[in-house]
């Protein structure tokens, strides 16, 4: 099986193409191409993601980053594209006809893939982003015939921690299976059981009640006239002053909500303290960014301690995943591990490559899901039903 897996949920335009073979017991991956072109650069001079500047180059990128990914044989196509097909393409990009243009284009003069599936992320996320992918999506299925999965992003990161650039076998999932997920846009534990008819079913057990972990990492960096994204610099900045022996305690920065037995985060507080310190100071050197950029890291680690703690305590899970862009973070990914192995529970984090958004995982999860309905006879959705949906949670119902 041959799945094309598409991601345009944020800043990050990413193609896969993910072969399965399912001759074992267990499916095994290969990753046959993969295409992921990131926007930092555009976005970074107004130090966030903006969601129609992300839409302009997810549809500038898409037909050339296809191209390249199904690896360009000239050959022109034996299959015609009749006018109704055509149609729904141009329907799909009413607003970017140039897309439109490019994918008939592009099918018209090229061999079709021996592609079985597409799966393509619905949200949750930027919806005018959101959309590029859908369309393009929609428009292959038209014009090749094939089925599209839509997948969510969240379970996507869930999913990141089984896979690599390579190869790769889904290993037995232990359920429950709680997963931390930590990003520029989410903070939250998902609580992960078999369902029925082998589905999985989530649930959405704490979040972020402002803030996101990722954005206030690059928040703080903006603070510190660092460029976007601050995360992976604070990161960089914060062991440095480990590793030179700076205290914590330098800078005293309070750990928000970290007292109450609910499992979720606020982030905005601790952001408003650094400012403060900020503002305290005349002049801003070296040593006061690094011991900042310490005692902010510090605060936001002893929340996620106490709070995986409790998360464990309450749902005994048989496996924990730490995934999304801030799982990148090693001292925080080395902190959530010491606490799964205190609990001698199975711990799982994606490597670095896929800790920040990729197809790679939207083709892994979406290959679950059509085993699901091929397994259960379950029709794959009508093309014109798959919508974006930006504030879609992990459990299909919950919003921001
Ligand atoms: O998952 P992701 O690529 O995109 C979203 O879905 O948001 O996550 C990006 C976020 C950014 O906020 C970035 O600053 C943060 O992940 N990030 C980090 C690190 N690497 C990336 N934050 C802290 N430490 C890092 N090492
Ligand atoms: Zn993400």
């Amino acid at each position: 099986m041959k799945i094309l897996a598409i991601e345009t949920s944020c800043d990050e335009t990413a193609f896969t193409l993910l072969g399965v073979n399912e001759a074992d017991k267990s499916a095994h991956f290969a990753v046959l191409a993969h295409q992921v072109r990131s926007q930092v650069e555009e976005h970074a001079p107004y130090g966030g993601v903006y969601p129609n500047i992300a839409k302009r180059e997810h549809a500038k990128n898409a037909v050339p980053m296809l191209s390249v990914l199904l690896d360009d044989s000239v050959e022109k196509s034996t299959e015609t594209i009749s006018e109704e097909q055509k149609e729904s393409v141009s329907r799909y990009f009413e607003h970017q006809p140039e897309v439109a243009t490019a994918l008939i284009e592009y099918t018209q003069t090229h061999t079709r893939p021996a592609i079985d599936y597409i799966a393509v992320t619905y949200g949750p996320g930027l919806e005018p982003a959101l959309w590029v992918g859908i369309n393009v999506a929609r428009s292959l299925a038209v014009l090749w015939g094939i089925p599209v999965i839509p997948v969510n992003h969240m379970e996507g990161h869930v999913f990141s921690v089984f896979a690599n650039t390579k190869e790769f076998s889904l290993p037995e999932i232990e359920f429950p299976l709680l997963a931390l997920l930590v990003s520029g846009g989410h903070t939250e534990f998902d609580l992960a059981q078999k369902g029925a008819h082998a589905s999985i079913e989530y649930k959405r057990i704490g979040h972020t009640v402002d803030d996101a972990i990722g954005e206030s990492f690059d928040k703080v960096g903006r603070l510190l006239g660092l460029p976007y994204p601050g995360g992976p610099k604070i990161s960089a900045l914060a062991k440095q002053a480990r590793d030179e022996g700076i205290s914590p305690d330098e800078i005293p920065l309070p750990s928000p909500m970290i007292h109450t037995h609910d499992l979720d985060f606020s982030f905005s507080g601790l952001k408003t303290a650094v400012r403060r310190e900020i503002e305290k100071k005349e002049t801003i050197d070296e040593h006061f960014t690094k011991a900042l950029a310490l005692s902010f890291e510090e605060a936001v680690v002893k929340v996620l301690v106490k709070k995986t703690r409790g998360a464990i305590d309450q749902t005994s899970p048989k496996c924990i995943v730490i995934a999304g862009g801030v799982s990148a973070n090693r001292y925080i990914q080395k902190k959530i591990e010491e606490i799964a192995r205190e609990y001698e529970i199975p711990f799982y984090t994606p490597e670095l490559d896929l800790a920040t958004d990729n197809s790679i995982m939207i083709g892994v999860a979406g290959y679950v899901k059509i085993q699901q309905h091929i397994q259960n006879n379950i029709p794959f959705p009508d093309l014109e039903s798959i919508t974006a949906d930006g504030g879609v949670a992990i459990d299909g119902n919950v919003r921001r």
